[in-house]
């Protein structure tokens, strides 16, 4: 079975008991500086574990894109992904755990036929936070799983929590028997032989952590997550998911056009190619900070194993057509992209070429100088990352090849040091959202504050801002909101932002400590996100946000204020998008 046929008999299934079909959110959260991608269905969808309303009900599926970097380093072996597709569904407060399993087991043996024999699923055994699950054993026997199939694990396996706080409890894993020999007496699912590999996760969320501990929430859910590169794996009858239809083109191109035959740089190569194709697709662009170093790496990296296959760089521009046809009916933005993506990998790739060699040549000249040890140290690793633009996991394989080691500690210090510099200097613009700061974009985010403003007068004091996204030529703000405005209701705002830039009012900034700021009324996204002390930038008496800035220092210089379009954006999120005409 397909992937896409597998997604598509997910999102049925589950609309057919009752959930609504979203979509799924960008793989960068668009509203969440403080993370880098989002890495699980449930991600947007924090706010309605914790009890907010969703407009579309209680019962929800999706097919999420997802990106996890803390393992990039293991891709290349046979199961390791940095871009993988979640497909879940939740209850917000409606069902929950034996409905639940019965929906899994009904799922994964009628609808996509694989016997109960070959499933065996795991329980959390209990500790001083919270008892042993036997409701979840129980349904699991009910529904037709043998009692030697369910077994019991403490917190480190059966336990879900996205990151250090958060909604999170007991799970319950499905594993899927390959077939493959038990390794010992004791092979079980929590064993990494290969024999048993997890399918699904269904996490019974009824908890909230804090620093302080754990706490109930108000009120139980489920949140469930399907790897469908590993279920469509298995279901292929596949070794790994690179045999699978999801990368067969590109891995069989690769082979056609490599001088020389490395199965684990012919992986990396089409793995980080998806992977920087679906974070450039969703707006994601290389850097030198967060989320921008993530996907340089993972350009650079696939650039150095291509070098290693031998494969001349010119290829690139074919295997990103190879992929956006292959992969385009799943994400049709790939298509609808397929430029930007082009030009931005291959920017990357120039930039990179330049110093490649000379880099690999410093590398071979280091090495040689060492003596007495096998170890490269953190200095050079970061010469190598500033001057040549390796990133460690370059530096890292590069040593491995010639059997040296690296001290990746010590890099980090001193790449941690670096960081919180460039940081300071970027600050300003990362508080805004801003890519860079030029006068069109200051005067954009000045009309951002302007609109929010309207949007609560016009609107509803509900209609809260969920992002923005700013460039020279226009502004994206997305903003709470379970309707599609009216014409009427577009006019209004627009004129009223339009008043406020007539009237000339005068911008201003003021320093006070955050509750201060919150009292007065000031607007803020995420109020957890700010230092004790705040910026707050007032606008007339019109509007009072948070703000890192900068702002231009009179509404007047802002020319007139034109909505383009007005949209969804998620549910129960309206998008905005307009200009200003000068
Ligand atoms: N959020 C759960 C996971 O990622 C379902 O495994």
């Amino acid at each position: 079975m397909k992937a896409i046929e597998i997604r598509n008999k997910y999102l049925n299934f589950f609309k057919n008991h009752g959930h609504v079909i979203i979509p799924s959110a960008p793989v960068i959260p668009e509203n969440d500086p403080s993370v880098l991608f989002t890495t699980a269905g449930m991600q947007p969808l924090v706010p309605y574990l914790l009890g907010e309303k969703h407009p579309e009900g209680t019962r929800l599926t999706d097919y999420q894109k997802c990106v996890r970097t803390k393992d990039i380093d293991e891709v290349g072996d046979n199961r390791h992904l940095t871009y993988f597709e979640m497909l879940g569904n939740w209850s917000l407060g409606d069902y929950f755990k034996e409905e639940s399993i019965n929906m899994s087991f009904e799922f994964l043996t009628k609808e996509l036929g694989i016997p109960a024999e070959k499933l065996s699923v795991t329980c959390f055994a209990g500790d001083e936070d919270c008892p042993k699950d036997q409701v979840s054993a129980e349904a699991w026997k009910k529904a037709g799983i043998a009692k030697d199939h369910i077994y019991y694990y403490g917190k480190e396996d059966n336990w879900w929590i996205a990151g250090e706080e958060g909604p999170c409890g007991p799970d319950t894993e499905m594993f899927y028997d390959t077939g493959k020999p038990a390794c010992g007496p004791n092979c079980q699912p929590s064993c990494d032989c290969g024999k048993y590999v997890e399918i699904w996760n269904n996490v019974f969320m009824e908890y909230f952590k804090d620093k302080n501990g754990y706490t109930k929430l108000k009120q139980k859910n489920v949140d469930t997550g399907l790897g469908l590169e590993r279920m469509a794996m298995l279901l292929q009858g596949k070794e790994t998911p690179f045999d699978t239809e999801l990368f067969a083109p590109v891995m069989k191109k690769l082979e056609e056009i490599q001088q020389v035959d490395y199965i684990e740089s012919r992986r990396i190569v089409a793995e980080h190619l998806r992977s920087s194709m679906m974070i450039i697709s969703d707006g994601g662009r290389p850097s030198n900070l967060d989320r921008g170093y993530v996907l340089r790496r993972l350009i650079r990296r696939m650039i150095r194993h291509m070098n290693k296959l031998q494969i001349n760089l010119e290829e690139l521009s074919i295997l990103i057509d190879i992929n956006v046809d292959n992969l385009k009916e799943m994400y049709p933005d790939l298509e609808k992209n397929k430029e930007t993506i082009k030009s931005v990998i291959l920017e990357e790739k120039d930039k990179f070429v330049k110093t490649l060699n000379n880099g690999e040549r410093e590398f071979q000249k280091e090495m040689n100088k060492l003596t007495g040890t096998k170890m490269i140290p953190g200095k050079i690793l970061f010469r190598l990352y500033d001057t040549y633009g390796f990133p460690p996991e370059v530096t890292k394989e590069l040593a491995k090849e010639n059997g040296y080691e690296v001290n990746l500690e010590e890099f980090e210090e001193l790449f941690k040091k670096h960081q919180e510099k460039s940081r300071a200097g970027s600050e300003q613009k990362f508080k805004g959202g801003l890519a860079e700061q030029t006068q069109e974009t200051i005067s954009y985010h000045t009309a951002t504050h302007l609109l929010n403003a309207a949007l609560k007068q016009i609107i509803g004091k509900d209609a809260h801002q969920r992002g923005s996204n700013i460039t020279a030529d226009r502004m994206r703000f997305d903003f709470n909101c379970d309707h599609k405005l009216t014409d009427e209701e577009k006019k209004q705002v627009e004129d009223l932002v339009n008043k406020w830039i007539q009237e000339g009012l005068p911008v201003t900034k003021q320093e006070m400590k955050k509750e201060e700021a919150i009292k007065s009324g000031a607007e803020c996204m995420f109020i957890e996100k700010y230092p004790d002390i705040v910026t707050v930038y007032s606008i007339g008496n019109v509007s009072k946000e948070l703000c890192g800035g900068p702002h231009v220092n009179n509404t007047k210089e802002l020319g007139r204020f034109k909505i383009k379009k007005e949209e969804s954006s998620s549910s129960g999120v309206r998008r905005i998008k307009a200009v200003l005409i000068k």
